[in-house]
């Protein structure tokens, strides 16, 4: 079966002060369809810049990102829109809800975006809402909602488009620990549900955790055989961060 997604040898350069900072150095790991993968990263060490490779929003310097088997590389910018719309759903850490729209008009908005009628999909938005245990906010504001509730609403949104592949950026980066924690687990509880395929970026060892594969991305590199595997527990991360001296 091929990956759903694929990511070979990214680099990804910055000018800083006149000068050209490597950010991404030669960044290259598959992800299986229906797997859980936790890219464990201290602040600064590139995970928002990879996942805006990964997901076509930014270009690599050299590289490519395949998904679904699809070259980003070689697509126009039409046509990575059109393989981002198709494949991806992206959970920000700040939510990035529109203040004025309700928690379902924000939800359905990527259905609008993309062309279609929301009413064609009025099941999967009350099913969204349900599983996400927001169905009582549908016709609220994001103001007054807590953090918890509005990374809800915002998982929601990435996933009422069906794509098969999530990208979460510290989603639960704003979050208390307890609210966090939920988070992490219906994210889990979603790879199952809805058969998507989930890519988490933290710099919460407990959240990394909580990954079937845990990858680490240090200074902009990403060894995927310094990779955990399997039940992985919180002092497993810990212990690979001392290893790798991170
Ligand atoms: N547009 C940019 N210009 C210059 N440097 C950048 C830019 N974006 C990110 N960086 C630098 O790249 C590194 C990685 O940033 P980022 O991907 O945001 O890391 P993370 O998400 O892991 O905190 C940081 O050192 C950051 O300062
Ligand atoms: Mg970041």
């Amino acid at each position: 079966m091929d990956p759903i997604l694929e990511a070979r040898g990214l680099f990804r350069f910055q000018t800083v002060h006149g000068e050209q900072v490597p950010i991404l150095k030669d960044v290259s790991f598959r992800l299986e369809p229906g797997s859980f993968t936790t890219i464990m990263g201290p602040s600064g060490s590139g995970k928002s810049t990879l996942l805006h490779l990964l997901a076509g929003l930014d270009s690599p310097s050299a590289g490519d990102v395949l998904l679904g088997g699809e070259s980003l590389a070689q697509a126009d910018e039409d046509r990575r829109t059109a393989i981002r719309r198709r494949s991806i759903g992206f959970v920000f850490q700040f939510f990035n809800l529109l203040p004025d729209l309700t928690v379902a008009e924000n939800v359905v908005l990527p259905l609008l975006i993309g062309g279609e009628r929301p009413d064609r999909h009025r099941a999967l938005v009350d099913e969204l809402l349900e599983t996400l245990g927001i169905a009582r906010l549908r016709d609220r504001v994001p103001a007054g909602l807590s953090g918890g509730e509005m990374q809800r609403v915002s998982i929601a949104r990435a996933l009422v488009t069906r794509p098969p592949l999530l990208l979460a950026d510290e989603p639960t980066g704003n979050l208390s620990s307890k609210a966090g924690e939920e988070i992490v687990a219906l994210l889990r509880d979603v790879v199952s549900r809805f058969e998507a395929t989930v890519l988490l970026v933290t710099h919460n060892p407990r959240d990394a955790a909580a990954g079937d594969r845990v990858l680490f991305l240090h200074d902009g590199v990403l060894d995927p055989g310094h990779s955990l595997e399997g039940d992985v527990g919180v002092h497993a991360v810990h212990a690979r961060l001392e290893e790798l001296g991170i």
